[in-house]
């Protein structure tokens, strides 16, 4: 992908520093785990591509690309920017690996779908060292995700699907299908 170093140039420095941070983070999981840590990285380096976008681009660029664009979407569109930088990888970059694609496209709400590599990127941008005020269970999630990323996937959707309720905030529905289907999994 020629076009990937420019796309992440071009970004605001902050987030260059959060990706830099995530693809370590993921290279090192990724070891753990099995997966190739060269496609964890490359998850990882590609997962907030379209995360500067302004909000009227995101819906615009989505309905352009003709992606789903739900309830939560409209009111938050920022939730588009992992299916909207899947889009324009695959679309511009040559983006073919359908594991990364699913990755980034997936990187905000989880999904039922995403594989190993997926929930690597997935928990490797929760993880990242400057969201701890956000998580601030980040150390509790980092060694189940050395251990296991099903359950890490699990404690992570669990502890913020009762927090955004208890919050009286809307959850999106992949957060609850992908929470579903890691339990379905765990006990069949
Ligand atoms: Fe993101
Ligand atoms: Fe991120």
């Amino acid at each position: 992908m020629p076009r990937l170093q420019a796309r992440l140039a071009a970004l605001p420095a902050g987030l260059q520093s959060h990706i830099q941070r995530v693809k370590d983070i993921a290279q090192e999981l990724a070891l753990r785990h099995g997966v190739d840590p060269r496609q964890a990285a490359l998850g990882a380096l590609c997962h907030d591509v379209a995360r500067a976008m302004p909000d009227a681009e995101l819906l615009r660029r989505a309905a352009e690309l003709e992606l789903p664009i739900g309830l939560l979407e409209q009111r938050v569109p920022l939730l588009l920017h992992g299916p909207v930088g899947a889009e324009l990888l695959r679309r511009d970059d040559g983006l073919a690996d359908s594991s990364i694609y699913q990755a980034v496209y997936w990187h905000t709400t989880g999904d039922a779908c995403l594989d190993s590599l997926g929930q690597i990127v997935f928990l490797a941008d929760k993880l990242d060292s400057q969201k701890i005020g956000r998580y601030p269970y980040q150390p509790l999630l980092r060694e189940i995700a050395m251990e296991d990323l099903d359950r890490a996937m699990l404690e992570f959707l669990s502890r913020e699907l009762i927090s955004l309720a208890g919050q009286g905030q809307m959850v999106h529905p992949a957060m609850v299908e992908a929470r579903n289907g890691l339990l379905a999994r765990q006990r069949p």
